[in-house]
């Protein structure tokens, strides 16, 4: 068996999201909502299980993270005092030929890439979505949609503080949506207008936050390699001094290997006290931290790893995907393409398809039976239509681990065959050690 090594081009990756039912272009019957995705059902797990992997890592498997869910909508205050309202902006240009509009530092040239017309001369654009709340539509109820969920925490620290008794370095988490009126959203899931974002914002006492930048940006680079990404795919870049957002004092970008080329796909910042002493300003709240060791009372600096779950997904899919030639299994036979979608087996949306041989009347009950015994602890799905091959490759395709067929001898013998993805090698199992079987592959590998 042998594995192309030409990277994935994303014609194919969306062509296959499609026809599978990862994504769906938004309000598609309607012609399409522009940059904004729909998950279908395989993706809608996916997305899931990127989701449960990362707060497992940052909350689960950690005692020094607290969850959090802060509301999507704020007061506007809130936008005033993170200084989103003045500096969350990107430079805008508009052709004043074709009237397309492009972020001033995402082009090359100083005419339209579109038309080659002349371009205006660049403005700040605000990226935050603004609506009304209320039946009023004036500036006095005028509300923006976050775009981002650390500003939720910041102005609920000392709530979670007071209540969850924590003492420094500790940190708050949350996942949950954002929304930017992006110039040039693109690339499928890459950028667009409304996202899910995982957010930790880890607080530390001043003078410990370079060691905690440091400690966070390997933690972070380590979940993605430990999630089946390859390392070469991924690099860490740090932000120049004039392209650091205004609240930062050092940024680290975890960049990954695109089919377009490198790009972020999660900062890591050290965003000082800026936040904390910008919402006690202008709320006249207390927001430190008093320091019963040092006897000191202090705004503790935040660490901030933060991480688009759609963008996530879409580097797990495009790393995961692969196509295999597969030798003939006769002389004289074809040779075969195989695209298989190795994604990591806590992260597949589909863990054990059960397959029997065939619609036969006397498979299919026993069938059912296994898949009722396998659901009840995994990701499953029952699949009797076309050929067993066939759907061999319908399971690669989508990235499941384990297929379990069903066959007249399992009548008998009550054994099932195992068979996993990467390898393709198949095992006799009995019916009664199937859970484990896989519990134990899953932990331990093939
Ligand atoms: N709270 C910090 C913050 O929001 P950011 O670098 O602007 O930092 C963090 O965004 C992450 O969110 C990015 O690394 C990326 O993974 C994701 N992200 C940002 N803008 C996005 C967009 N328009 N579409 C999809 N994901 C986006």
């Amino acid at each position: 068996m042998t594995t192309t090594s030409q990277p994935v081009t994303m014609d194919k990756l969306l062509s296959l999201a499609k026809r599978r039912g990862f994504l769906f272009q938004s309000s598609e019957i309607y012609g399409g909502l522009n940059a904004t995705w729909d998950y279908g059902p395989l993706g809608a797990q996916l997305k899931r299980n990127v989701k449960d992997a990362w707060w497992r890592s940052i909350l689960q498997h950690r005692d020094d993270v607290v969850p959090f869910d802060a509301a999507i909508l704020m007061h506007p205050a809130t936008w005033e005092a993170s200084g989103h309202l003045g500096s969350f902006t990107d430079p805008l240009v508009e052709c004043r030929s074709c009237h397309q509009r492009f972020r001033a530092d995402h082009i090359d040239s100083n005419n339209c890439p579109n038309c080659q017309g002349e371009l205006t001369a660049p403005r700040q654009f605000n990226l935050m979505f603004k609506t009304f709340m209320g039946a009023v539509e004036d500036t006095a109820s005028e509300i923006y949609l976050r775009p981002e969920t650390a500003q939720g925490i910041y102005v609920n620290f000392k709530n979670v503080l007071d209540t969850s008794r924590r003492k420094l370095p500790f940190g708050i988490a949350q996942v949950g949506k954002a929304f930017r009126n992006e110039i040039t959203p693109g690339n499928s899931t890459f950028r667009t207008r409304e996202f899910e974002i995982m957010e930790l914002e880890f607080f530390v006492k001043p003078g410990d936050d370079d060691d905690w930048l440091q400690y966070w940006t390997e933690q972070r680079m380590d979940w993605f390699v430990s999630l089946g990404v390859d390392r070469a795919n991924l690099r860490l870049r740090k932000h120049e001094s004039d392209e650091l957002a205004h609240y930062a004092k050092e940024v680290y970008d975890i960049e990954y290997r695109f089919p377009w080329g490198w790009a972020e796909l999660e900062g890591i910042a050290n965003r000082t006290d800026y936040d904390l002493r910008q919402h006690a300003d202008h709320s006249g709240q207390d927001l430190t931290y008093f320091d019963d060791q040092a006897q000191e009372r202090y705004y503790p600096y935040v660490i901030e790893p933060s991480c688009g779950a759609d963008r996530a997904a879409l580097v797990f899919l495009i790393d995961a995907y692969q196509e295999e030639k597969i030798p003939p299994r006769k002389p004289g036979g074809k040779t075969e393409t195989r695209s298989v979608l190795k994604l990591h087996r806590s992260l597949a949306p589909v863990t054990v398809a059960v397959l029997p041989l065939s619609r036969n009347e006397r498979l299919v009950p026993t069938a059912r039976r296994v898949h009722e015994i396998l659901r009840q602890r995994f990701n499953t799905l029952f699949d009797d239509a076309q050929s067993i091959g066939r759907r061999y490759r319908r399971q690669d395709e989508i990235g499941t681990p384990f297929c379990v067929t069903v066959d007249f001898d399992t009548i008998d013998d009550e054994q099932v065959t195992l068979r996993e993805r990467d390898t393709m090698s198949q095992l006799r199992i009995p019916v009664n050690r199937i859970v484990d079987a896989i519990e134990d592959k899953l932990r331990h590998g093939w």
